[in-house]
């Protein structure tokens, strides 16, 4: 049976631009130039997120800042996925503490991924009493209200309850330039991989309706945006919880209609959803990227099978091994982790070897991090975490080896650069990315960037291609 995914209802956002109008004409219409700044961590989700917060601070009448010590609101939108990323917002909430000596009315708030835990919310309730308004990804929403509450009450406000989530269309949003862009097609997860935390803070997973996407996307392109990130969890079980058989794939198949030039991309990739028809889509269509993020997190069966991916070793080759037949010029990318709880060096090899045979264009290697409330939180984990670090170097080495031949095969190629900005290297001072999200630094003219531009490949290192742009 389909799950029932609750929208919210177009007079509910309503009302929270009612809420936008009263903070900006009973508590900031004294101040002539309120700031606000928003700080994100984590991934693109939390990116996009990020931008929803800008938008709904906008229409506050708040000028954004990344200045989070003058600042009159600061937020930090937090991700939980492993410790190390908690660790650092604790050291924030600590710095800005310290801060509020100087600017005692500053308002401080904490949203995102972090904020959704319990363990985290009661943490901030009882030791950090100077944050005042606290909401997880559930709420974010309605921040417009939550943030005229703390105006309103002066006293801290709270909306940390658990839920399954719903889904918000019509949220302004504050996008960076106009070259690239993150639309979300679907929140939360439903996968739960042992080690994570994402469908604990995320919810369940729901898509947003296909006509909402396509609108969006069509609204970008003639905005001039030319590389739209379509995002999700899982973006290959997108439409599972909608009426009829419409999935990702016919997704994709419909954007890349839209006529215009453009890069679309889309991530992350779940192997256990991913299916022949989304590589044939993806080998027939005119504008989606030939790159593609599929992560294997381990090359070792069992170590899948207690990580609860569903999918084998095999599965995972056969369908890189289809989809680079069908686009030979297909960029891979992958996430692994090293030193799940009882993973043997064995085990660890068989990961590396799967990444020394597949030759990943790039790979995003994590040790493993205990998140407390998931399972494999529970699992004996013997091995140090000197061990680990062996290991994870080990396969680094690998890795950097393989991203130094691919880079190199580069050289003396010209190749389409999307011209994305400008660098701080004086010899190369504009970057770009190629159609497989390749970054290039390239010579040229500051003119070129917004737009695509034919680069002659002419030199090479670990994390980038150097070029020059050729005149068409
Ligand atoms: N939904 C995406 C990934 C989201 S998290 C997917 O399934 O592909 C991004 C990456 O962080 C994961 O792919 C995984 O490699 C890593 N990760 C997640 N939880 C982790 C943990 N507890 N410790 C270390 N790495 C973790
Ligand atoms: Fe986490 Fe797995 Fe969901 Fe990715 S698919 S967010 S790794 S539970
Ligand atoms: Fe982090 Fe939440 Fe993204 S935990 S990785 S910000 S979904």
């Amino acid at each position: 049976m389909k799950q029932e995914t609750t929208t919210i209802a177009a007079e509910d956002i309503a009302r929270q631009q009612g809420f936008c109008q009263d903070l900006k004409n009973r508590f900031l219409v004294g101040n002539t130039t309120p700031t606000a700044c928003v700080d994100t961590f984590g991934c693109q989700q939390n990116v996009a997120d990020g931008q929803k917060l800008m938008g709904m601070l906008q229409e506050m009448g708040f000028t954004l800042t990344s200045d989070t010590k003058t600042a009159d609101v600061v937020i930090l939108n937090t991700c939980a996925i492993r410790d190390h990323a908690e660790q650092r917002v604790f050291g924030n909430l600590g710095a800005l503490k310290h801060n509020l000596k100087q600017n005692p009315n500053q308002i401080i708030c904490l949203c995102g991924c972090m904020a959704q835990q319990e363990r985290v919310s009661q943490r901030i309730k009882e030791t950090y009493r100077h944050v005042s308004l606290v909401f997880g990804p559930h709420a974010l929403w309605k921040f417009p209200e939550l943030l005229y509450n703390v105006y309103q009450s002066k006293k801290r406000v709270f909306s940390v309850a658990p839920e399954d989530g719903t889904i918000a269309e019509g949220l302004p949003i504050v996008r960076e330039g106009n070259i690239r862009a993150w639309v979300s097609i679907m929140y939360g997860c439903n996968n739960f991989c042992s080690y994570c935390i994402v469908p604990y803070v995320r919810g369940r997973e729901r898509s947003r309706a296909k006509e909402d996407v396509l609108e969006e996307v069509r609204g970008l392109i003639a905005d001039g945006f030319k590389e739209i990130t379509l995002l999700g969890q899982n973006v290959n079980s997108y439409g599972n919880d909608l009426e009829g058989d419409y999935d990702f794939a016919d997704l994709l198949a419909d954007i890349d209609k839209i006529e215009g030039k453009y890069y679309i991309r889309f991530m992350s990739s779940h192997p256990k959803d991913a299916t022949y028809k989304l590589f044939d889509v993806m080998a027939g269509s005119e504008h989606i990227a030939r790159q593609l993020h599929l992560p294997f997190q381990s090359g070792n069966n069992r170590v899948l099978e207690v990580m609860n991916r569903r999918y084998t070793r095999e599965k995972y080759l056969d369908l890189i091994h289809y989809a680079k037949a069908k686009m030979p010029d297909l960029v891979v990318t992958s996430d692994v982790i090293i030193g799940f709880p009882g993973e043997t060096a064995e085990e660890v090899e068989d990961t590396i070897s799967l990444v020394a045979e597949e030759g990943f264009d790039a790979l995003f290697t994590f040790i493993y991090s205990p998140r407390p409330g998931t399972k494999a939180a529970e699992f004996p984990d013997p091995v140090s975490r000197e061990e680990k670090q062996v290991w994870f170097d080990k396969l680094l080495n690998v890795q950097n080896k393989n991203s130094g031949i691919r880079h190199q095969a580069y050289v003396g190629q010209t190749i389409e650069v999307l011209v994305d900005g400008e660098s701080d290297d004086e010899e190369f001072p504009l970057t770009g990315r190629t159609e497989g999200n390749r970054l290039v630094r390239l010579k040229g003219d500051k003119n070129l960037i917004g737009d695509f531009a034919m680069v002659e490949v002419t030199g090479c290192n670990t994390f980038a291609l150097n070029g020059v742009a050729t005149p068409n």
